[in-house]
């Protein structure tokens, strides 16, 4: 079997991933969040092996990928003049929009929803891949449903690497948390999902404030438990909350989370230290979160599903 594992800057890499997803393959793909787990929005059998592998349920729906903010009239209807005017300035990046679907986006994809979440992702690898494939890539975050998000090829093999056709290896994921979603189709917007950019960032950029959701949440997945290791996260506001409690545990099985105190290198490394927590073979793990500012909010929005019980 020839290697699962193939570099970005390989030159056979991109007619490989673009053959195989155009045969209703599952290629993992780095992005500048989080890696996903790609297939085409013209394969239903593709799609629906992404959920087989990431054993998702069917209702969860999957981000659809561009090239360029011309896929929002591809895959989405009635794009608000407030989306037209954020996309450009946001893609490529990490900020997703929720809209209404295009007939172009078959309701697989969407867990049969009348929307479609789109973004363009910053890594020009799966750019590139887009216009190879001549199609959007419906790619989730490339972990197994529940488990921690994966930020680079290694986590991607370790979880998921016997099940995926490919996995393109294209260094860390920079920002290291996923990306912001907007509710675009209410007005003013709603924040669906905090993410790699901070809401706070965006509100200039449409012009009004955003909103949190109001009502039943158009966003299903956003569960209590997520983004979760296996070793119980407890998060606490400061480092005096942290040492007492680590104080009241076994010593040996316990530790403090090493984050760094600059927000960007924090979101960046989050997914790595609850791995690390794993690896380490811990059976508690002590988090002091940042101040809910900025990537903070994202950040202490992963940790509290980190530290909700594992199922
Ligand atoms: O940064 C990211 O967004 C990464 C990279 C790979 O692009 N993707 C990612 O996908 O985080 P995923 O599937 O792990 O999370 C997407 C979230 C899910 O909670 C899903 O339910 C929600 O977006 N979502 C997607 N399409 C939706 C739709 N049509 N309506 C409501 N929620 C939707
Ligand atoms: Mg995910």
């Amino acid at each position: 079997m020839g290697s699962k594992v193939v570099s970005h800057l390989d030159p056979v890499a991109l007619d490989r991933a673009a053959e195989i997803l155009g045969n209703g393959g599952v290629v993992a793909l780095p992005t500048e969040t989080v890696y996903g787990l790609g297939a085409s929005i013209d394969s239903p059998s593709g799609i629906r092996r992404v959920f087989a592998v990431k054993d998702r349920p069917l209702t969860h729906p999957l981000i659809v990928h561009g090239a360029s903010h011309e896929v929002l009239d591809d895959v989405a209807v009635d794009v608000s003049a407030s989306a037209r005017r954020l996309a450009p300035q946001v893609w490529p990046g990490p900020v997703s929009i929720l809209l209404l679907r295009s007939d172009r986006v078959s309701p697989v994809v969407t867990g049969g929803r009348d929307t479609v979440v789109v973004r363009v992702p910053a890594h020009s690898f799966f750019r590139d891949l887009v216009k190879k494939l001549g199609c959007p890539i419906a790619a989730p975050s490339a972990n197994r449903f529940g488990r921690v998000s994966p930020t680079s090829a290694g986590h991607v093999q370790d979880d998921l690497g016997s099940d995926v056709d490919l996995i393109v290896d294209g260094g860390s994921s920079v920002v290291g948390v996923e990306s912001t979603i907007l509710d675009m189709t209410t007005d003013p917007p709603q924040i669906l999902r905090h993410g790699g950019v901070p809401v706070e960032d965006l509100e200039p950029l449409v012009g009004c404030s955003i909103v949190e959701p109001r009502g039943s949440s158009r966003a299903p997945g956003m569960l209590a438990s997520h983004y979760a290791p296996r070793c119980r996260i407890h998060t606490v506001e400061t480092k005096d909350a942290a040492l007492e409690l680590l104080a009241t545990f076994d010593p040996s099985t316990t530790g403090l989370l090493a984050t760094p105190s600059e927000v960007s290198l924090f979101a960046a490394q989050l997914y790595d230290l609850l791995r690390s927590c794993d690896d380490k073979g811990w059976h508690h793990g002590v988090v002091v979160l940042p101040p809910p500012v900025g990537l903070g909010r994202a950040i202490r929005d992963r940790l509290s599903k980190a530290s909700a019980s594992p199922s």
